[in-house]
């Protein structure tokens, strides 16, 4: 069968769910929304299709043709923008809200698909998936022992940040599972009843009218504890379950291979969300305890749940059956020291030791939930509840995860002892896995904090303790080294309550004392890190490490974050300073010689535009592993990345294998997070599939090259491609900077050609949008500086300037254009880059960007700067194509290139209507949002402004669900 034929055959089932949904969405509309929403719909929907058909016919049109052709895409652009100018305000808010609910349906029936594409894969191994992993270890003859090796050295954690790109609200995400679970028992119609068949239908229904009757809008920002439950939810409901899932399905596919290898827990996971401080005020000491606390609760939930479970299904007795003699002595100590609950327990679990020793563990849980909560270290600070709750020591507690492993382990070699295999190896075996990766936290925290806000404190500190006369903040970085240096070596303490320090001063200094306490109380790994935003110089590290020193904290990771070009390019010069800066060598002899770093995608992309971004995170990896191996210092690489391709986003598993080579060595760290948890982890398979990928990906990266023979997934760069790469990536930085920064008139642009001042109503997240209060790029934080490109369909941040520097490239020699060719087809790095550039490109319309662009009130501004854009739009789609090779854009992902036609015609609308609205809403001054008591006595026009401040937001949130990117 031809290969266009198997891939609609593949998507027959989708297109199918797609087309149900639809149609239960027009229904529910038409029930709901009255006719007149529904047809109005219907014309955008059929008008829009037809001026996509239009310009895609134009791209292959002859020039005789093409000027009809343009004729038609005008009249049918006029037409769109007359329906969407004619709604009232009420319709059109209907309207928008029908093409938003109708994203959250395709993506729904998408990701339900991912799933069943994955199921029908189980006889061959699917790209990425843990099967085609075990086929690259054979394929390449790998030993048992140089797997276990491998396995041993392997850490990866994906950590979950709260970074505001999530714009559906969780409301909906809620109900887009429930439509999904609906898909999935649809796929067995065949076994329900007409009377299942029905209700089935009546659910659907009712969902989906829920859906539609559900604000898409948030009314209030959240608060962290807001986030912290978010985070929550997903750990709860999708990952307690899905990562021993995965490890378990990894383990038996080794097994069947390998048997005799042990897995040991080399997945986890991270999070940010309560520990993240970086230009957000409502984040501190108090947000780490609680996120920290409700984790632990949650967690020990689920384990006693677990243990209650186990406790009911081991009903062995000791008349048929043995346990093992550490097993009996620990029960024996167990009810010595709980004799009052061995009561409880009666008579009859007296000859059932498995059930009696796991109750005693389910109850020793409950103990380990009473825990202190720590008190202020200093009087005077606001920032550390004094609550002090008693301390369960008298009571039976587990005080850490692992003295709960201990118990578990013994019931477990004690059933092996006695022969039930099969029972160890089920529910108990999971529980353990649960353990062993959750610990007593469910997460790590890892906290962050600017640097800036860190020399401030220090600054401040010297000066009131009488320290320094001189400002700290003036001093150059030899001076302050100087400085820092006595502190360290100074064994007095510094800080003492009651000194007169501003509230940012302490909120810095409870932070540490916070983050002793934090690791005291729920273990080290509680708090795994120590993360310095913007870090620019070793004294940015050596302030930490101060501050480490000042809270009793000794081996506290503390890591950089590079995100400047400059930075990326110091980073190692940096760090070479501090493995040979005598205080921080042995700082880091504590921390066991591990290094963490983590790279900035966003600001680095957002700085020097995205392939010089690439390119110098490329070099800066290759360069840190060198350093790693001169100075005996384990680095593990941490990838500060968001959902969009301007943030360093793309698929996981092409990215992994685009890393230099010798860089991943077994350990990753890599952010995820907004829109993409709720894409990735929002079904329990997806979570398992999207896992799989980060580990074959690291797996792979990380098998050394002496035992490749025949799977190379991770060659070397030649020096010739490096040459190329240095030129491409200098003369696309000078493009990107020449607009973006040295343009004194951009701004202007921007602020009008897109939604960026109407972003900040959009309540997705607890902390502002800017980290100061300036107008300029620079001070712009890069997701919103993303998320407003990406409404007004520019998609700007992900590929301006790539273009002209490819062409003048190939200007230069023809030929070249054959070289960059192979290079796309040889170099995983340049493959990723050019692939992810082409789904952006595709999700860019400068059709519709131009109508954004009217919005910019100088004529001789918005002239200028669109058609530059413009040109450099074409230029890159002209030279991407060229080098990819097909006739059009992502021809080469077909599942892909569908998806993004599939919704265009969905999306265009949205963005015609959010470009009408932005022009009135800031004709009349711009977003108001009045809440329903401040209406009662508002004027007509504030109300109207309100109106439209919700329609516009309405429109943010469709076009993000649309183009499934937020920023
Ligand atoms: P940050 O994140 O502003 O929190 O550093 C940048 C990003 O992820 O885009």
């Amino acid at each position: 069968m031809p290969e266009q034929d198997i891939r609609r055959e593949k998507d027959a089932p989708l297109r199918h769910d797609i087309r149900t949904l639809g149609n239960a969405l027009g229904q529910a509309i038409q029930r709901h929304g009255g006719h007149s929403v529904f047809e109005t719909v219907e014309r955008l929907r059929t008008n829009s299709k037809r001026l996509r058909d239009c310009a895609e016919r134009l791209s292959e049109a002859p020039p005789a043709e093409a000027v009809q052709i343009h004729n038609e895409i005008e009249a049918l652009d006029q037409e769109i923008v007359q329906i969407v100018e004619g709604c009232d305000l009420a319709t059109a808010i209907d309207v928008i809200r029908a093409f938003t609910m109708y994203f959250h349906l395709v993506n729904t029936a998408e990701q339900y698909h991912r799933i069943r594409r994955r199921r029908a894969h189980e006889g061959g191994p699917q790209r990425g998936s843990l099967a085609s992993l075990i086929e690259f270890f054979k394929k390449n003859n790998l030993t048992t022992d140089t797997l276990q090796q491998l396995l041993d050295e392997l850490s990866i954690e994906l950590v979950f940040t709260a970074h505001p790109t999530e714009a559906t609200r969780r409301s909906l995400i809620t109900k887009s599972n429930r439509v999904a679970e609906l898909l999935e028992a649809y796929d067995h119609k065949e076994q329900m009843t007409a009377r299942e068949q029905l209700h089935w239908q009546h659910q659907l229904e009712g969902t989906i009218d829920l859906l539609w009757r559900t604000d898409a809008v948030r009314r209030v920002r959240p608060q962290p504890i807001d986030e912290i439950k978010m985070g929550i939810y997903y750990l709860d409901d999708i990952l307690f379950d899905a990562i021993p899932d995965l490890y378990q399905e990894f383990d038996e596919l080794l097994h069947e291979a390998y048997p005799g290898l042990t897995i040991p827990p080399f997945l986890r996971l991270g999070s940010w969300i309560g520990g993240d401080q970086d230009g957000n005020p409502f984040v501190g000491p108090d947000t780490m305890f609680t996120a920290l606390r409700l984790q632990r609760e949650h967690a020990i939930k689920h384990y006693r749940d677990s243990i209650e479970a186990l406790a009911q299904e081991y009903s062995q007795s000791l008349n048929h059956a043995h346990i093992s003699p550490a097993l009996r002595t620990s029960i024996e100590h167990d009810a010595a020291s709980m004799p009052e609950y061995d009561r409880e327990l009666g008579a009859q679990t007296a000859l059932e030791p498995y059930r009696r020793k796991l109750s005693f563990m389910w109850k020793r849980l409950e103990g380990t939930l009473t825990y202190t909560q720590p008190a202020d270290m200093y009087a005077g600070s606001p920032l550390l509840a004094a609550n002090r709750e008693a301390q369960g020591t008298s009571i039976a507690a587990y005080h850490s995860a692992d003295e709960l492993l201990h118990d578990l382990r013994l019931v477990y070699h004690s059933l092996l002892e006695d022969g039930e295999i099969a029972l160890a190896e089920g529910a108990l075996t999971r529980l353990i896995r649960q353990v062993e990766v959750f610990g007593f936290y469910f997460v790590g925290l890892d906290v962050r904090q600017h640097s800036e806000r860190h020399a401030a404190a220090l600054a401040e500190l010297l000066r009131v303790t009488g320290l320094r006369s001189d400002d700290y903040m003036t001093l150059n970085e030899e001076e302050r080294l100087h400085i820092l240096e006595n502190l360290l070596r100074d064994p007095r303490i510094l800080t003492r309550p009651g000194l007169p320090l501003s509230a940012d001063t302490w909120h810095i200094l409870n932070t540490f004392h916070a983050v002793k306490r934090a690791r005291e109380e729920f273990g080290p790994r509680a708090v795994t890190c120590y993360i310095i935003s913007m870090s620019h110089t070793l004294s940015d590290l050596l302030e930490v490490q101060f501050f480490c020193k000042e809270a009793g904290i000794d081996d506290l990771p503390i890591v950089p974050l590079f995100e400047t070009i400059d930075d990326l390019n110091d980073c190692t010069k940096i760090l070479e300073q501090a493995f040979t800066h005598p205080d921080y060598h042995l700082y880091l002899a504590n921390c066991c010689q591990q290094q963490q770093v983590m790279l900035g995608y966003s600001d680095s992309s957002k700085d020097g535009g995205i392939l010089t971004s690439g390119w110098e995170l490329y070099k800066a990896q290759l360069r840190l592993a060198e350093l790693g191996r001169k100075y005996n210092v384990g680095i593990t690489m941490f990838h500060g990345r968001g959902g969009a391709i301007g943030r360093g986003g793309g698929p996981i598993y092409e990215a992994i294998l685009g890393q230099p080579p010798n860089t991943v060595n077994g350990h990753l760290r890599i952010t995820e997070q907004g829109e993409m948890l709720s894409f990735k982890y929002g079904l329990h398979e997806i979570a398992i599939r999207n896992m799989e990928l980060v580990v074959t990906g690291v797996v792979q990266a990380s098998v050394p090259d002496q035992h490749i023979i025949e799977t190379r997934v991770h060659p070397y760069a030649s020096e010739e491609w490096v040459q190329i790469m240095e030129q491409l990536s200098a003369s696309a930085h000078a493009r990107y900077r020449a607009l973006i920064y040295n343009d004194p008139t951009f701004i202007n642009f921007f602020e009008q050609a897109t939604p960026i001042l109407e972003i900040g109503w959009l309540n997705i997240g607890s902390r502002p949008a800017r980290r100061t209060r300036g107008r300029s790029i620079e001070d712009l934080r890069a997701i919103p500086w993303v998320f407003s490109w990406m409404q007004s369909r520019y998609v700007l941040p992900s590929w301006y300037g790539v273009g002209g520097a490819l062409e003048a490239f190939v200007n230069e020699h023809p030929e070249r254009l054959t070289q960059l060719q192979q290079m796309y087809r040889q170099w995983p790095f340049l493959r990723a880059f050019l692939d992810n550039l082409q789904m952006t490109l595709s999700k860019a319309d400068m059709l519709i960007a131009n109508h954004y662009a009217s919005l910019v009130d100088d004529e001789a501004l918005r002239q200028r700067i669109s058609q530059a854009i413009q040109e450099e739009y074409e230029r890159t789609h002209r030279m991407v194509t060229a080098i990819v090779g097909g006739k059009e854009l992502l021809d080469t992902s077909p599942v892909l290139q569908q998806s993004i036609r599939r919704r265009n015609p969905y999306v265009d609308p949205l963005s015609y209507f959010q470009m009408v609205l932005l022009r009135r809403l800031r004709a009349l001054g711009g977003p108001l949002m009045l809440d329903k008591e401040a209406e009662l006595e508002a004027s007509e026009e504030d109300l109207e402004r309100t109106r439209l401040t919700y329609a516009v937001l309405l429109t943010i949130n469709g076009i993000a669900a649309g183009l499934r990117n937020t920023g």
